[in-house]
């Protein structure tokens, strides 16, 4: 067993090992590196496409991903995080030759200028859709942690910098952070999506991550909008695997677990302002009954507000645009 001290050394380690992670966790300002941008790559998209309801936000296909991370750091933006969508579903084993070639790509080409975060979750790669791998119609806890952790460490391998697994199965943040550790790279700091609910509000992002479960519905992992206290228990759970960063998803929908789940868990939390909530801005926009640019920030603000350390959202990219100069 570690002691507690032990535990907080490796904490602050892991969140200050590059410039971009300590301005993240920095609690003095709202920094632009506070800012993730979502980046979708599909093995089978050529070419790159829009994707519906998000705006300029586009399903990248491999020729064009390393024109649009230039892009966006031009603008400003360095900390990303990827999913990564290969063409090839299985319900057993799965093919990382994709995600590997993907990631060794944007890392040998821009290295630490950037904070390439990757989603880990198994939706896109199941022919079910789910996020996990399903035996007689139940959960099967343990390959389900066991390709997830074995993913983890080939992302990590191919230079990704942080995991954040979305699976919300059970045991998936201890399993990961174990078998990183065994590996050595107990500085990969881990963020857990730790209140995710199952919510009506991920459509935009289904579509383009082609993630639709084929049976059922997510209520299985993801977490009932209904109660409170299950919401806060499963972020404390993650704290206690060992997560380094927790996050409350969809995060408008989430404004009042943000301080609760601080103050029992002491680690700092973000909000992911998901597809659904990010479209309904850009339609809004589109039938010009708001100005986008003020209503984004009024969003951002307020997550702000409520506590949030830092944001997931379809317009991290133009955050420096939008007034985020430092
Ligand atoms: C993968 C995952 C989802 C989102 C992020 N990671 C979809 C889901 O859980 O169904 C949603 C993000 C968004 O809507 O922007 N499990």
């Amino acid at each position: 067993m570690m002691t507690g001290k032990k535990i907080l050394i490796n904490k602050n380690m892991r969140l200050s090992s590059n410039q971009i992670v300590k301005n993240m966790v920095s609690t003095k300002l709202f920094l632009r590196d506070q800012f993730i941008q979502p980046v979708f790559i599909k093995e089978v998209e050529t070419p790159s496409s829009k994707i519906l309801g998000l705006g300029e936000n586009k399903s990248l296909c491999k020729d064009d991903i390393l024109k649009q991370f230039e892009n966006d750091i031009i603008k400003g933006c360095r900390n990303f995080i990827l999913f990564i969508i290969p063409e090839k579903k299985s319900d057993e084993i799965f093919d990382k030759s994709f995600s590997n070639e993907i990631l060794l790509l944007i890392k040998n080409e821009f290295k630490d200028e950037i904070q390439l975060w990757v989603d880990l979750c198994i939706c896109s790669r199941t022919r079910s859709g789910h996020c996990c791998l399903y035996k007689d119609k139940k959960i099967d806890f343990e390959s389900s942690l066991k390709v997830m952790s074995e993913l983890a460490l080939s992302y990590i391998e191919s230079g990704a910098d942080g995991i954040a697994p979305s699976s919300m199965l059970k045991g998936v943040v201890s399993k990961i952070r174990s078998t990183l550790d065994l590996n050595n790279f107990n500085q990969v700091p881990i963020m857990s999506y730790s209140t995710k609910f199952a919510s009506n509000f991920y459509g935009p992002f289904r579509e383009a991550a082609d993630s639709t479960p084929q049976f059922g519905d997510r209520s299985d992992y993801q977490l009932d909008f209904k109660s409170r206290s299950e919401a806060i228990d499963s972020s404390i759970r993650y704290a206690n695997e060992g997560a380094d960063l927790l996050m409350v998803k969809p995060g408008l929908l989430s404004l009042d677990l943000i301080k609760p789940i601080i103050e029992k868990t002491k680690k700092q939390v973000g909000a992911y302002q998901v597809s659904g909530e990010y479209a309904s801005l850009i339609q809004l926009a589109k039938d010009n009954l708001i100005n986008y640019e003020k209503a984004l920030l009024e969003t951002w603000f307020t997550l702000k507000r409520a506590g949030a350390q830092f944001i997931i959202t379809y317009a991290a990219r133009n955050a420096k645009e939008l007034g985020f100069d430092k």
